[in-house]
């Protein structure tokens, strides 16, 4: 009783230790004190007896320590020592993808461009057929295609699959909206292709198209001439070379001079100088007729007459950019997830 009293009065985490010490200390606390008066000393009739009251009372303090010990924890856990050092966080980073991303969706946002984006899963119309690539037409194998399971009963344009580039979305944007329109498109693609140290299964893109009348492909060499210098400084140079995408007439593909060697040479251009960059093109006047067409299917007004309008596209891979932005030797580091990789880029 007497423990119990004291331990209640005692300030619970100052005087815990010393109610700790009077009691149970080994030398000189009041149990051994008591063991050594009252236990040892007994006459042999009397020690079970003395001997059961002595352990009560040491298991009755021993509880009172351990109570007393468990509020000093919540205590301890409340109060606050400002003057030891913070336990340091460290900031997420925005991923080396997501950066260049925003690098390049920034410039074209501030060229009057909005941002738009489109699902991953795409029907066969809008990946394929509306951006003139005729069903079974040879131009589908350039893009290994990875379709989804039971699709095989469905008529051919409903049909779906992972989107192979960021295109559809140029036909979801003209279906949604009338001319004039300017936007760009970043996104995921996917296409069948083995893992290796430059290529993946699923990679980024970031699509544009500008529509409007009298659209020249000046427009467009001026567009995206700027766009480059804006991302990689105004002494960078850029070139366009005849291509072909279907869904584009003419086509080119652009290069744009090393940024790491200014054009004369290293390992990152392989030494020519120069290093490709994106795809591009007039819109061909087959895409907007595709999507009046489809356009009058869901009840809207055609807007989008050859005649009368005109427009360029254009694509680009954003990984390889990236990767060679900051040296990155290996795609798979990109969708790692690994920290060691990623800090770097805090
Ligand atoms: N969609 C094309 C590709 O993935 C790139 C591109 C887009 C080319 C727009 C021209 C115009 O390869």
């Amino acid at each position: 009783v007497r423990a119990d009293a004291e331990r209640s009065a005692a300030e619970p985490n100052l005087d815990r230790e010393q109610f700790r010490l009077d009691w149970l200390g080994r030398k000189q606390g009041r149990l051994k004190a008591i063991s050594d008066a009252w236990l040892k000393a007994a006459p042999v009739e009397a020690k079970k007896l003395i001997g059961q009251r002595f352990n009560e009372l040491k298991q009755q303090v021993e509880a009172l320590v351990d109570e007393s010990a468990a509020t000093a924890v919540k205590v301890e856990v409340r109060s606050l020592d400002i003057s030891l050092p913070g336990s340091a966080h460290r900031p997420g980073a925005e991923h080396p993808l997501t950066k260049t991303m925003n690098e390049l969706v920034s410039v074209f946002e501030r060229m009057g461009y909005s941002v738009g984006i489109g699902p991953e899963v795409e029907t066969d119309f809008l990946n394929f057929e509306s951006l003139n690539f005729p069903p079974n037409h040879p131009a589908r194998d350039t893009q290994d295609t990875l379709v989804l399971a039971d699709q095989e009963q469905k008529p051919l344009r409903e049909r779906l699959l992972m989107r192979t580039h960021t295109s559809p979305v140029q036909i979801r944007t003209m279906l949604a909206q009338d001319p004039p329109l300017r936007i760009v498109i970043p996104g995921k693609v996917h296409r069948n292709e083995a893992q290796d140290a430059t290529h993946s299964p699923m990679f980024h893109q970031v699509e544009g198209l500008c529509v409007d009348t009298n659209i020249t492909f000046s427009d467009l060499k001026g567009t995206l001439d700027h766009a480059m210098k804006s991302l990689f400084g105004s002494s960078m140079k850029t070139r366009f070379f005849p291509s072909f995408f279907p869904f584009t007439e003419p086509s080119a593909d652009v290069q744009i001079s090393c940024p790491f060697c200014n054009g004369k040479g290293c390992r990152k251009c392989k030494h020519s100088g120069w290093i490709e960059l994106l795809g591009c093109g007039m819109v061909d006047p087959n895409v907007f007729k595709a999507v009046d067409a489809r356009r009058i299917e869901l009840g809207l007004e055609p807007k989008y007459d050859p005649a009368k309008i005109s427009g360029f596209a254009f694509g680009m891979g954003i990984d390889r950019m990236t990767m060679m932005k900051y040296s990155v030797s290996e795609i798979g580091l990109l969708f790692s997830g690994d920290t060691r990789f990623l800090s770097q880029f805090a």
